[in-house]
């Protein structure tokens, strides 16, 4: 780690953070006596924190986020000459960065024709429903407006984005919600018996759930659903064999809006561009964030068909037609800059087909740790995407203590690898270690991911 900073700098630093900040999804009581992490520097898969430690990075920033990996110097160029040029302007107007990305982005996504920039998750997901709500109004004269979302699914942190989360915990405590957002089941075959479910064709039996919620509800009433391609948060879950596809026949069926949250999965993570794009799935919407600039400066965007883009265009007559909504910060040019830089890097170093190879590495050493430690249950994912579901009890599938859990993740930090669990989400599932290293990595680093979870595992379990 390069001493910016001195040891007395970093101890004000440390101080002035416990003074001040409130950290996101923490509870602060410890940090009276713990010093707040801090990270000071990121290098290719690795970060430094305040102490000079390092850790090799299994998470991509936390939260799927750094998909390119630290100190990208040519993101960094980008960024700095686009915002001396203009940093910003509202997004009434356009943007050169804006506009090339735009171009170079939707020809990964055949049928996707525009693109809406704000610049969170939470915020693109809001604009997928205020759309769906609009075309209600204009359509189908406001009935045509609920939002189907499905059990273990997040879609963000704002009063509407939870109440269409199918994550109680990060809901509890937040309501009363925004009405019109109907749940249905999640589809992780692993928990199949749990639901009722038959042991054959689990994945048509699942989509065949939210046709259930959409003959209870009345197909007229329902505008849109909202699905993750791969579950993230909720579970790290793939989609059951047999699935996507009836869920595309129900959605044709009943007119309605398919919109797929690629906030985690898009840009790249699964060994795709979009977790769609593994399932032969024609989205109406589609969500993005986190990868799309990797981190490098804040980007969401919204995409969609020109079928749905000419529905806000059709009569100039009327004031309220077209889509009055606006994102102060979708504005910014620094996002569409460091998107396509991004975008090159992963085109230019191969990281889609790094990403299959390591992920398929990866799923086959966390395989082997499933035959040594009796507490995985199952291990999943796609691509630099993948979980380790633990149980106490491996025939009845019991979850494990979250404590536990929490006790790998925190063991795996001591020995300088950070890695994930689902946490907050699921009342007495937050058992699932999650893993998301850059699509940068190399066995080399998986090894070190892995050896790092077999010790954990080894002492938290003995
Ligand atoms: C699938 C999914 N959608 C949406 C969001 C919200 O994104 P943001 O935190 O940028 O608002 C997240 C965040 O973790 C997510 O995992």
């Amino acid at each position: 780690m390069d001493g910016t900073l001195s040891q007395n700098d970093l101890s004000h630093v440390v101080e002035t953070d416990r003074k001040h900040i409130w950290h996101h999804l923490t509870q602060h009581k410890p940090l009276e006596t713990n010093d707040p992490r801090i990270i000071i520097e990121g290098k290719g898969m690795r970060v430094w924190d305040q102490k000079g430690k390092e850790h090799l990075d299994a998470v991509s920033g936390g939260v799927w986020t750094v998909n390119v990996g630290y100190g990208r110097e040519s993101i960094a160029k980008a960024v700095h000459d686009q915002i001396l040029k203009l940093p910003y302007f509202a997004g009434s107007a356009g943007s050169i960065p804006g506009s090339l990305f735009a171009e170079k982005l939707l020809e990964k996504m055949p049928g996707q024709t525009r693109l809406y920039y704000c610049n969170s998750g939470s915020e693109a997901n809001e604009k997928a429903f205020k759309m769906v709500r609009q075309i209600a109004h204009k359509k189908y004269g406001g009935k045509k407006h609920k939002i189907l979302y499905r059990d273990r699914d997040y879609h963000g942190t704002t009063i509407a984005c939870l109440s269409a989360g199918g994550q109680d915990e990060r809901g509890a405590q937040y309501g009363p919600y925004t009405p019109g957002f109907v749940r249905v089941p999640h589809c992780l075959e692993y928990r199949a018996a749990e639901q009722g479910a038959p042991v054959e064709n689990y994945g048509e039996w699942a989509a065949d759930q939210i046709e259930q919620v959409i003959l209870q509800e009345g197909p007229d009433t329902i505008g849109a659903l909202c699905l993750e391609p791969v579950t993230a948060g909720g579970g790290v879950i793939t989609p059951p064999e047999g699935y996507w596809q009836r869920v595309q026949e129900i959605c044709t069926k009943y007119e309605i809006l398919l919109h797929i949250d690629e906030v985690v999965c898009g840009v790249g993570r699964t060994g795709e561009w979009f977790g769609y794009q593994h399932y032969g799935i024609k989205p109406d919407f589609v969500t993005m964030a986190k990868g799309v600039a990797s981190g490098y400066a804040a980007i969401a965007c919204l995409t969609t068909t020109e079928e749905v883009f000419e529905m806000f265009k059709d009569n100039t007559d009327d004031p309220l037609n077209y889509f009055r909504d606006i994102s102060t910060f979708g504005g910014c040019t620094a996002g569409p800059a460091a998107a396509l830089e991004n975008m090159r890097i992963i085109e230019d170093e191969g990281l889609l087909a790094n990403c299959t190879a390591m992920g398929d590495y990866m799923l086959e050493r966390l395989n082997e740790l499933q035959d040594k430690h009796k507490v995985i249950g199952q291990v999943r994912g796609k691509g630099l995407f993948l979980g380790a579901e633990l149980v106490s009890d491996l025939e009845a599938r019991t979850p494990m203590d979250e404590k536990l859990v929490q006790a790998v993740v925190g063991d795996c930090m001591g020995q300088g690898v950070i890695i994930g669990a689902t946490n907050r989400s699921l009342p007495g599932y937050n058992n699932t270690l999650c893993f998301s290293p850059a699509l940068i990595a190399s066995k080399d680093d998986i090894d070190e991911i892995v050896t790092a979870v077999d010790g954990a595992l080894g002492r938290v379990f003995a």
